[in-house]
């Protein structure tokens, strides 16, 4: 039995290398008109299609790899202990062709794992195979899937239960990544960092938010995949980048790096405001955010 490897292949490591290159990360600004409507909201802006495009006209500048998201939004998922499962598989292929001819060269579909409502192990499973059955398709289509499965910072617990629960996810992402025949080299990976919970009293240092987080990837995920790209997950900007400059002190097998949302458009947001003039501002702010990743991803932001 031999499984046919995608057409695409040479393009999907090409493409997955040129977003995974030193000093590269990704600008998250995909959030679903619900969560765009929340942004919007905290600058007293309606959620309008003109404001929604008018914000993400200012964000987007040259020499980028367009990618979008796929996948069609989290539901109840019937049978747990209310957590929720990522929709989008029906019709996935052919919205994926369209979408290369498009011009779009990645992909990424969000599911989230909860650790104050279980995790179940229907809710891991179900997760896991979704991001496979996707990544496989895009891979078929020419676009490099982004592997997310969030683990929400939410809940009290410490930061050894998030290892553990990243552990367990981990460990089920990849062995239906493998069924699946997923090419390893043509995927990028979308973690949340190994942190303590948000509402956890006891706080980590970026040194040992550094430390859970690449013991989890050495243990976890082969070096045969290009890039790690971590969200941001409610992180403050700063805290983000220094998370991340952390993790790039010594060379790792992969490029670690940021498709950070929030920790890159918050100061941008508020600077624009809703306001032409202010444009040119926020994408000043935006910059900042962009260097300050990008040298972390280096390791050598200073602050
Ligand atoms: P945050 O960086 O705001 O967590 O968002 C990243 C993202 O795109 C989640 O899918």
């Amino acid at each position: 039995l031999s499984i046919r490897a995608s057409s695409y292949a040479d393009e999907l490591v090409k493409t997955a290398k040129t977003v995974a290159s030193p000093g590269r990360g990704i600008l998250a600004m995909d959030e679903s008109n619900a969560t765009c409507g929340k942004r919007l909201a905290s600058i007293g802006l309606e959620n309008t299609e003109a404001n929604r495009q008018a914000y993400r006209t200012l964000l987007v500048s040259q020499g980028i790899v367009p990618g979008i998201k796929v996948d069609k939004g989290l539901v109840p998922l019937a049978g747990s202990n209310d957590e929720s499962w990522c929709q989008g598989l029906d019709g996935l292929a052919s919205r994926s062709a369209a979408y290369y001819e498009q011009g779009a060269r990645f992909a990424k579909w969000r599911t989230v794992v909860s650790i104050p409502n279980g995790p179940s192990a229907l809710a891991v499973k179900e997760a896991a195979w979704g991001l496979a059955r996707y990544a496989a398709i895009s891979q078929d289509n020419g676009l490099v899937p982004i592997v997310e499965p969030e683990i929400l910072l939410d809940g009290e617990h410490g930061i050894d239960r998030t290892f553990e629960v990243a552990q367990k996810v981990w460990a089920e992402v990849f062995f239906y990544l493998a069924e699946n025949n997923v090419m390893f080299e043509g995927i990028l990976l979308k973690p949340s960092m190994v942190t303590p919970g948000a509402e956890c009293p006891v706080r980590a240092t970026p040194q040992q938010v550094a430390e859970y987080t690449l013991s989890l990837l050495k243990r976890r995920i082969p070096p045969s995949v290009p890039g790690i790209m971590f969200l941001s997950g409610g992180q403050s900007e700063v805290e983000a980048t220094l998370n991340l400059n952390a993790m790039n002190q010594a060379p790792n097998p992969w490029h670690v790096s940021f498709s950070y949302a929030r920790a890159l458009q918050n100061t941008c947001l508020k600077t624009w405001g809703g306001a032409a003039e202010n444009v040119e501002a926020a994408q000043q702010a935006l910059l900042t955010r962009a260097k300050a990743n990008s040298l972390a991803q280096l390791g050598k932001y200073t602050g």
